[in-house]
């Protein structure tokens, strides 16, 4: 798929400076329910892992959702990979606020398309993470790189890791429009605070760049690929989004 967002690393710092405070404004609204989310994963990670953790997050922005679902954690290495260095100048202040400040030694930001750095990291790296973590980053791409993020994520985790997906999920027989119709319906209704030119850069942003999956297509790959299990950790108030954990 030839995405604008994947052009080239100016294009995409030009994307942030426009798009960023917009996202901004979005989270801080909690109209994706980042809180209910990061809440969600916040429980799951203090209880699954009992020991010091490591984490891969891939297209972690600016790193301020992860940063909160870490707080509390035995989190004791963290790898952010994102398009944006503006975004991970960002992320690398979040990730060292109060809480999380004894990761300062053990913090890697990549600037890069994980698509592109995939291989390479899955060669050097394989069994290096207890969790790989996409939280809104997959959707932009096709069915085709989605699979082959999920084969090399199988890969980079150690054995009982887990990989916690993050992002929109249409319903069973509900097409791409009928989502995005749906979606833009929630944004128009809901998203109170955007202005009109705000909403028009939400809408043409969804209508072009997202293409969800359904529950049972993700449950599926991951299947193929030797996930053993999958759970549900969280659906949003508008059955838009989901967090799953697929477990190695
Ligand atoms: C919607 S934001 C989500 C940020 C954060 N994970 C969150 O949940 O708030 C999507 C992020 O993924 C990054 N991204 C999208 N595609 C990417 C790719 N192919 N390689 C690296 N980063 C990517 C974008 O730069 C952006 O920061």
């Amino acid at each position: 798929m030839n995405h604008p967002i994947l052009n080239g690393t100016s294009t995409y710092n030009d994307l942030f400076n426009n798009q960023w405070e917009v996202y901004q404004k979005i989270c801080s609204n909690n109209y994706m329910e980042h809180r209910q989310f990061s809440e969600s994963l916040n429980k799951f990670l203090t209880s699954y892992f009992q020991k010091g953790f490591s984490m891969l997050d891939l297209g972690c922005g600016d790193a301020s959702f992860t940063s909160y679902a870490l707080l509390n954690t035995t989190i004791s290495n963290y790898t952010g990979i994102d398009l944006s260095s503006a975004a991970l100048d960002i992320a690398s202040i979040n990730m060292t606020r109060l809480g999380l400040g004894h990761l300062k030694d053990c913090l890697s930001l990549i600037q890069g398309n994980f698509l592109e750095l995939m291989p390479e990291l899955a060669l050097n790296n394989k069994n290096s993470f207890d969790v790989v973590l996409m939280s809104f980053s997959l959707h932009h791409l096709s069915i085709e790189e989605k699979e082959i993020i999920i084969h090399n994520i199988w890969n980079l985790l150690r054995p009982n890791g887990v990989f916690i997906l993050i992002d929109t999920v249409c319903q069973d027989n509900e097409d791409r429009e009928t989502y995005i119709e749906r979606y833009l319906e929630g944004v128009r209704n809901n998203w109170s605070e955007l202005t009109p030119d705000e909403y028009l850069m939400v809408a043409n942003h969804i209508s072009t760049s997202d293409f969800p999956e359904t529950q049972k297509t993700i449950y599926r790959l991951a299947k193929k690929h030797d996930f053993t299990q999958i759970e549900n950790l969280w659906i949003d108030s508008s059955n838009t989004a989901q967090s799953l954990c697929l477990y190695k």
